[in-house]
């Protein structure tokens, strides 16, 4: 291995690395290391996930691997791909192909091509670059190297984003990532792929909407993207640049207090990108999302209950707490937590956190079996007592237990 690139990987990778290297030798196959990997290595940065192009079948080389090492191979026939998922990490193991778009914006239709075509076929000249790992030599047909020195994005040619649109939305992930401008030409070819993007699939915007989410500079590329008329072009209205710059600074400051009192999975932060999206901008663009992008039955639900709450008038949050609970109990935790993150009403922000903190959990000493025991019919009764005493404690009208009892005697005496 190339000594320099040892420091950019971890020692896990450093195996994977080792892992793919003999492999090769043994079946005499060409392995590259491809992509991120490459570009991260020469900027001095630590590599994320490894992908690795062979000139061979890529699915017979991880099962060959995983022979060997163990874990597990998932294959994607249709690119001849696999992901080895091994110690933790996962690798993504392509065959060397060509691609041919047999209209803009639709997946393409590869073959088995020499790493050279296989390089001619990527998004950007830094992330076309790859490793030989027979001998360590540099592949650079494009000069990613100079570009990653001059900090430009720089498509390979005229077509590419009018092939996969997609990469308009990685061309901003990249420049808001590394802080790199888009060179000119690459500029006006990305206002060519524009007309395509409502081609796309929900699942492919999705899934670099959400990369995007993923990084911290997230509302810059998606400021980019503003600019650059991407989501007109996709038919949906978004917030200002300074309300999506302050939605982001929310979720990156408030979010941990959300993880403190409850566990926040990691999808929870990439929904709160959605919500940052979407919160009061009204029902036609939430519906155009919703129709666009195939979001988990929480999230869907989370951003339909947007228009109500979002447009619900703050003064509804000036009273007793029991009635602004009464008001929030309908709506999940997660339109909750946009609700918290996104209101510019303090008293709405207030209320999203007690209602989702404390008060839906707050239940009366009394259960039923003590109604039971004092004598009162099972009926409708039962939860109507057992929601007063609730109401009780949640306005500070009953503090105790011996207060929740003196309320309940008096309730059953009426
Ligand atoms: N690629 C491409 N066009 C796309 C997606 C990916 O040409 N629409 C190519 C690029 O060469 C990219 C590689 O496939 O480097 C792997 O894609 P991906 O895993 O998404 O990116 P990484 O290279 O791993 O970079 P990062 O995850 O850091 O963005």
């Amino acid at each position: 291995m190339i000594p320099a690139l040892v420091e950019s990987l971890s020692t896990e990778q450093c195996a994977i690395y080792d892992a793919m290297q003999v492999c090769a030798d043994q079946r005499n196959v060409n392995v590259y290391l491809v992509g991120g990997a490459v570009r991260d290595w020469l900027m001095g940065h630590p590599a994320g996930d490894l992908d690795f192009t062979v000139e061979a079948d890529g699915i017979v080389f991880a099962r060959a691997l995983s022979d060997v090492h163990g874990g597990e191979v998932v294959a994607h026939e249709r690119f001849r791909t696999a992901t080895w998922t091994f110690n933790g990490l996962h690798t993504d193991i392509t065959t060397a192909r060509s691609e041919s778009y047999p209209r803009p914006a639709a997946l393409p239709v590869v073959a088995p091509a020499p790493i050279g075509v296989d390089l001619m076929r990527r998004d950007f000249t830094i992330n076309a670059m790859a490793v030989r790992l027979r001998d360590g030599a540099l592949l650079d047909p494009f000069d990613g190297q100079a570009d990653l020195r001059r900090k430009v994005i720089r498509a390979l040619h005229a077509r590419s984003f009018i092939d996969d649109p997609t990469r308009i939305l990685r061309a901003a992930r990249y420049s808001a990532r590394f802080g790199f401008e888009i060179e000119p030409e690459t500029r006006v070819w990305i206002d060519a792929g524009l007309p395509w993007l409502k081609d796309l699939s929900g699942e492919r915007v999705k899934y670099d909407i959400e990369h995007i989410f993923a990084i911290p500079k997230a509302p810059d590329a998606l400021i980019l993207l503003r600019a650059w008329s991407v989501f007109a072009a996709l038919g949906i209205a978004v917030p200002e640049p300074a309300t999506l710059l302050a939605r982001f600074d929310a979720i990156r400051s408030h979010l941990s207090t959300w993880d403190d009192a409850r566990i926040v999975p990691y999808g929870h932060r990439i929904a709160a990108g959605w919500g940052a999206l979407i919160y009061n901008l009204g029902q036609m663009s939430a519906s155009r999302w919703l129709e666009l992008i195939p979001y988990t039955s929480e999230v869907n639900e989370a951003i339909v209950s947007l228009g109500v709450l979002s447009t619900l008038a703050a003064s509804l949050f000036d009273g007793r707490s029991s009635h602004q609970s009464a008001l929030l109990r309908p709506f999940s935790a997660m339109a909750l937590l946009f609700m918290w993150l996104y209101d510019p009403a303090p008293a709405k922000r207030t209320a999203a956190f007690n209602e989702w903190h404390t008060w839906r959990g707050l239940r009366p000493l009394t259960t039923g079996d003590d109604l039971r025991a004092r004598g009162v019919r099972p009926g409708p009764i039962y939860g109507k007592v057992l929601a007063m005493l609730r109401d009780a404690w949640l306005d500070g009208d009953v503090t105790t237990d011996d207060e929740e009892s003196a309320l309940l005697t008096r309730l059953l005496s009426q």
